[in-house]
């Protein structure tokens, strides 16, 4: 990929390259804990759950900016949505072919792009809940909680994801999102 800052690490022929910036890094874990508290702790009676689902609603919007404004791993652009690239993906991954992805792979980017959009519903629909117009109309609060119920179910299948990739490549992916660098084994290409 040009642009990026690749390093050789060391005598095992292992690449480190420079991937998710600082503010990609921020965005994640604090919407994970949003998700969390939002999930287990808020009262979704109570103020704190709409400050804490407005929190994430920002911090979506602006990751999405920044998939424009920001570096290239980070740029929508770099992992668009494309069934018929995750469908080529997973026969890559039948052939066996060695090859990492220095974004999100394309299975990965599926899941990330209905992460987004499951959490705009569910923020949409919690702020609808609070209006004249959709107080107390059932469809938008089931909406909130069907979304909330699908938002669930994608992050099994998301961390699920992220273990069986990080096994395959040998890449540690969790470690990446913390570190901000994915370290490529020996023998891998980088696409
Ligand atoms: C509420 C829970 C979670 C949500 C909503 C969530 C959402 C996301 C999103 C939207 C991305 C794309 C990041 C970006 O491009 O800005 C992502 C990537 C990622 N997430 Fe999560 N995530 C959650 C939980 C977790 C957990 C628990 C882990 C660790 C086990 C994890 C590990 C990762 C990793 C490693 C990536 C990067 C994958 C790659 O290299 O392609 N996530 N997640
Ligand atoms: C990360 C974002 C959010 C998450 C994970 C979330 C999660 C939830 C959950 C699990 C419930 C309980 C559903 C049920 O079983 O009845 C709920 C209810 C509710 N949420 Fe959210 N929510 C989020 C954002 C918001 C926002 C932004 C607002 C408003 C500004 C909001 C307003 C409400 C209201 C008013 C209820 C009560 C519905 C009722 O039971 O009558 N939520 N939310």
């Amino acid at each position: 990929m040009s642009g990026t800052d690749i390093k050789n690490s060391g005598r095992d022929g292992a690449r480190t390259v420079r991937v998710w910036d600082p503010l990609v890094r921020f965005i994640h874990w604090v919407v994970v804990l949003g998700v969390l508290v939002n999930a287990v702790f808020t009262d979704p009676e109570e103020l704190p759950h709409e400050f804490v689902g407005y929190a994430v609603l920002g911090l979506v919007i602006l990751r999405l900016v920044w998939g424009f404004l920001g570096p290239k791993p980070a740029k929508l652009s770099s992992f668009p949505p494309s069934p018929g690239a995750a469908v080529s993906h997973v026969r890559e991954i039948g052939r066996g072919d060695r090859l990492v992805h220095l974004s999100h792979n394309p299975l990965g980017a599926l899941m990330v792009y209905n992460i987004w959009l499951t959490l705009l519903v569910i923020c949409a629909t919690g702020i609808m809940m609070g209006t004249v117009t959709f107080f107390g109309v059932e469809w938008v609060e089931e909406l909130h909680e069907l979304a909330f119920n699908w938002l669930m179910l994608s992050i099994v299948l998301h961390v699920l994801g992220v273990v069986l990739d990080q096994r395959r490549t040998g890449v540690a992916l969790v470690k990446a999102m913390i570190s901000g660098s994915k370290k490529i084994p020996d023998g891998w290409s980088i696409k």
